[in-house]
């Protein structure tokens, strides 16, 4: 698919075909896109927590929203995604990478408070940016959404190391008709407000 039509077809899709599973190579394919981010000092510091199929996508969807709960859920076809990943940041390697000789200058090693940025969330943000546009590229849909106050409690039940920061989910799979999210008729920000030319 053009890079153009990949940018104009992305949106965020709640609602999946759960007669449709993923195949492994495909899956493979989307993580491998997304391995292919650019990252501070090349430190790649992401992980990819992969839940595949109904039994293991239960196991984030049982934390977030148990199914006594699960009645007046807006979107109930998020549920019938066939994968779910979670995007998982590692601070210690982008420090790690920061610590090696050709960084140590930069003094960044050692802190993470030290950081203005935090590279390994910008990174692994780029990181979940390309799944995104891969699962369009493959003629998938796909959503990202946040785990809010479960994040704790979902590191837990997927034994996520307490040093990591899961950026939130992204639910993939064959997209079925949908109603819009709750933000998309606000549109996109006017051009002239968004650009700065020259300075702000
Ligand atoms: C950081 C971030 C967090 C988001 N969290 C959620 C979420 O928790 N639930 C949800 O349904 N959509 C979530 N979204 C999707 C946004 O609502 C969506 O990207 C935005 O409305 C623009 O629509 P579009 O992506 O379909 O163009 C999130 C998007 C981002 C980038």
């Amino acid at each position: 698919m053009e890079f153009t039509d990949v940018l104009a077809r992305r949106r965020m899709v709640r609602r999946f075909d759960p007669r449709r599973p993923l195949e492994l190579p495909q899956v493979d394919r989307l993580l491998a896109a997304a391995a292919r981010a650019p990252s501070a000092g090349n430190s790649q510091p992401w992980h990819f927590v992969v839940l595949s199929g109904p039994d293991e996508t239960a196991r984030l969807w049982d934390v977030t929203l148990p199914p006594q709960r699960r009645d007046g859920f807006a979107w109930p076809g998020l549920l019938d995604a066939p994968l779910l990943v979670l995007p998982v940041a590692d601070p210690d390697l982008t420090l790690g990478r920061y610590a090696e000789s050709d960084k140590a200058g930069s003094g960044l090693g050692a802190d993470p408070d030290a950081w203005a940025v935090p590279y390994w969330l910008t990174d692994t943000a780029f990181a979940t940016m390309l799944l995104l546009a891969a699962a369009v590229d493959e003629g998938l849909g796909a959503c990202f959404f946040g785990l809010f106050r479960h994040e704790r409690e979902v590191m837990a039940a997927l034994g996520v190391p307490e040093r990591c920061r899961p950026l939130g989910v992204v639910a993939i799979g064959h997209p079925l008709e949908d109603r819009p999210g709750r933000s998309a008729d606000r549109g996109r920000r006017p051009f002239d407000e968004v650009v700065h030319r020259g300075g702000w």
